[in-house]
């Protein structure tokens, strides 16, 4: 997307949970990569979520968000906790995750679902659904019921879903284009037969695949049965584009044809090359700080980056085959079946990088 930099200026906001330690290992990798492909490195560690809130009452610091919008991208690791989960409270660790999103403009979610061979065996799904998965989902980050007006009182509460033909249009085009460097096959998730913003998001969909990607076939399908054939066939589909909620629950559901959740890296986009890069797993505050996490949906984040936001394909490349070599060769932690610790994991994907 943008051209190969010769400087990069990351911002790295560790977050909560496992976030600090899947983010130490994506730390260390850009640094590696910086020295191997030779291009200067301003990195620079900023707080966000729970970590925030302690340290400063906000969720996402102006500091923060301000080293953000002068960076070329931001890796992210986690936020949330127990700790920050009173449902009374005035401030919630999510609000500052959501707030970067709205506030950088980041308004498509590419999230692919891939497959590694050898972990079939870990994904609660029967082996013989899962092959052939290959899938992008684009989820709209910016939009509906997160972001529209809420009520909320004792005994009665509301949240908006909202959405105007620009907010479906940019991220349909999105999903268009990359529908056409893949399979040139999209599918439309909605609630068309209940939901009126669904119901524009067909309409705006259509005319957008009509006008400008007739090469492209799209599919229209219900959420509830889209939710169903994920599970029952989910080689079927190819590119996935669909609003917020919709695709924040279908990826996590996704996330198990995968084998695991701590596999799956996630970009966030908007017009220019800037991107912000986060795993879709959540804080697991359950294993925090025990160096059981799987740091590779992080340092797979991690190739996104070099992928849409430095112009580095190669380096992209390198970093999925070196987390690919090792799975195959059984240097990962527990969730995989592996032994390594998140630590341990993280410095076999940087060894295969450095032997190539
Ligand atoms: C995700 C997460 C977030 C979301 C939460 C933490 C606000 O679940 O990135 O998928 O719902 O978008
Ligand atoms: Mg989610």
């Amino acid at each position: 997307m943008s051209t190969n930099k010769t400087s990069a200026k990351i911002v790295l906001l560790p977050g909560d949970g496992i976030g600090p330690e899947v983010a130490a290992e994506a730390e260390l990798l850009i640094a590696d990569m910086a020295g191997k492909h030779g291009f200067n490195l301003d990195m620079r560690t900023k707080l966000i979520g729970g970590a925030a809130i302690d340290a400063t009452g906000n969720p996402l610091p102006d500091e923060a968000l301000a080293a953000c919008r002068e960076a070329d991208a931001v890796v992210l690791g986690a936020v949330g906790g127990p700790k920050w989960s009173d449902p009374d409270a005035e401030v919630r660790p999510e609000q500052g995750l959501l707030k970067i999103r709205k506030e950088l403009g980041l308004y498509a979610n590419l999230r692919p679902v891939r497959l590694h061979p050898k972990l079939a065996g870990a994904s609660p799904l029967k082996p013989e659904y899962l092959e052939g998965v290959d899938m992008m989902v684009v989820r709209e980050l910016t939009g509906g019921s997160y972001f529209g007006d809420k009520q909320e009182g004792d005994d009665f509460a509301s949240d908006t879903c909202t959405y105007s033909r620009q907010e479906i249009e940019r991220v349909v085009v999105m999903a268009g284009n990359i529908a056409r460097a893949r399979s040139g096959k999209l599918a439309m998730i909605d609630k068309a037969n209940v939901m009126a913003t669904s119901r524009l998001w067909r309409k705006v969909t259509g005319e957008v695949m009509t006008k400008q990607f007739p090469d492209v076939s799209c599919e229209y399908i219900l959420v509830d049965a889209a939710a169903m054939y994920l599970i029952s066939n989910p080689a079927r589909f190819d590119v996935i584009v669909t609003e917020n909620m919709f695709g924040d629950i279908l990826t996590d559901e996704a996330s198990m044809l995968a084998g695991s959740m701590g596999m799956l890296p996630s970009a966030s986009l908007g017009d220019g090359g800037f991107g912000l890069y986060e795993p879709i797993h959540g804080s697991a505050p359950d294993i925090a700080g025990q160096g059981l996490a799987n740091p590779f949906g992080m340092l797979a984040s991690v190739a996104m980056m070099f992928d849409y936001s430095l112009g580095m394909q190669a380096a992209a490349h390198s970093i999925e085959n070196a987390i690919s070599a090792c799975i195959s060769a059984d240097e990962c932690t527990p969730d995989l079946g592996g032994s390594l610790t998140t630590s341990e994991a993280g410095a076999a994907v940087r060894a295969r990088i450095n032997d190539d």
